[in-house]
């Protein structure tokens, strides 16, 4: 996307608050979101943005169209309102998404369609699911074709899953627990794990996973927080490739190192760290 200006940054910190270990010659990268169009067709159908959780467009389109070509599977687990999914089928990728609420899965049905009728390319769909039983639910012949795995953690503390975590053995087998029924809660932590380790029986073998976390100006291991999604990632047997920072850019194009206060002096407040990962070797 031509004005989601991605420059590599003299870093000038770390990578957050987080005790998840971090890969050391990698500096984190400032990703520009895109502000809100003023004027154009509506892009999102009324009632998106109320999600508490919603992944700026702008960022999902910098990273689709970093990471995956056109005509790539992108897997978003954790879909909402389907931001990634519509952002992918307007960049023509093609993509699948896994939502527990039917109330987003409504919305995001609708962003879907609201899409293909503005003309996009690639072809995205829904499933009404609980992601913490991936693989199961998905066709199997998507199963090692999904080049990136586009998501975020819910925020709160608790989110739906199964108790007993991932319903695949490591092989990617479903387990009896991991068919039907409705899910419970577990904390964020261990429901993302899960999610993350259905997710690696799907992914292509040079696929990725890039994981958005929230920055919060006070840090510390909250819910869906930098340092829980980089435990949650490794924990499923990912392997870290990078972590990068989401910039709110007051000037588009402008590029600043990022500190570790979450504040960015340049070009204003950290709001999202992303951490990347692949297929572990
Ligand atoms: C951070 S939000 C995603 C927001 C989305 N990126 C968007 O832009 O609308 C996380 C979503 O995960 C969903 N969720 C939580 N647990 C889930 C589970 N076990 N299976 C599927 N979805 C789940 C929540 O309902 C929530 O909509």
């Amino acid at each position: 996307m031509a004005d989601a200006r991605r420059s590599p940054a003299r870093a000038g910190g770390g990578t957050g608050h987080t005790d998840a270990p971090c890969p050391p010659a990698l500096p984190p990268l400032v990703i520009h979101l895109r502000r809100q169009a003023a004027a154009g067709p509506r892009r999102y159908v009324a009632g998106s943005a109320g999600h508490p959780d919603r992944m700026p467009p702008g960022l999902a389109a910098a990273l689709l169209h970093e990471y995956t070509q056109p005509g790539n599977l992108v897997l978003d687990p954790l879909a909402g309102t389907g931001t990634t999914l519509a952002e992918a089928a307007r960049a023509g990728r093609n993509a699948i998404g896994v939502e527990y609420e039917t109330g987003w899965v409504a919305l995001a049905r609708a962003n879907l369609a609201l899409a293909r009728q503005q003309g996009a390319g690639g072809h995205a769909r829904i499933l009404c699911r609980d992601a913490t039983r991936l693989p199961s639910g998905i066709p199997h012949c998507l199963r090692g074709t999904t080049s990136l795995v586009l998501t975020a953690p819910p925020a709160a503390r608790t989110m739906p899953g199964h108790p007993s975590g991932c319903g695949t053995t490591p092989s990617g087998r479903t387990t009896s627990r991991g068919r039907g029924g409705r899910a419970g809660r577990v904390a964020v932590f261990s429901g993302l794990t899960s999610v993350l380790a259905g997710c690696r029986a799907l992914l292509a073998p040079a696929g990725q996973v890039i994981v958005v976390a929230r920055a919060r100006p006070s840090g510390g291991a909250h819910a869906g927080s930098l340092g829980q999604v980089l435990q949650a990632g490794l924990s499923a047997g990912l392997h870290l490739t990078a972590v990068r920072h989401a910039v709110q850019a007051s000037h588009l194009g402008e590029t600043c190192g990022y500190s570790q206060s979450c504040r960015c002096p340049a070009t204003g407040v950290v709001r999202y760290a992303v951490a990347v990962f692949s297929q572990a070797c």
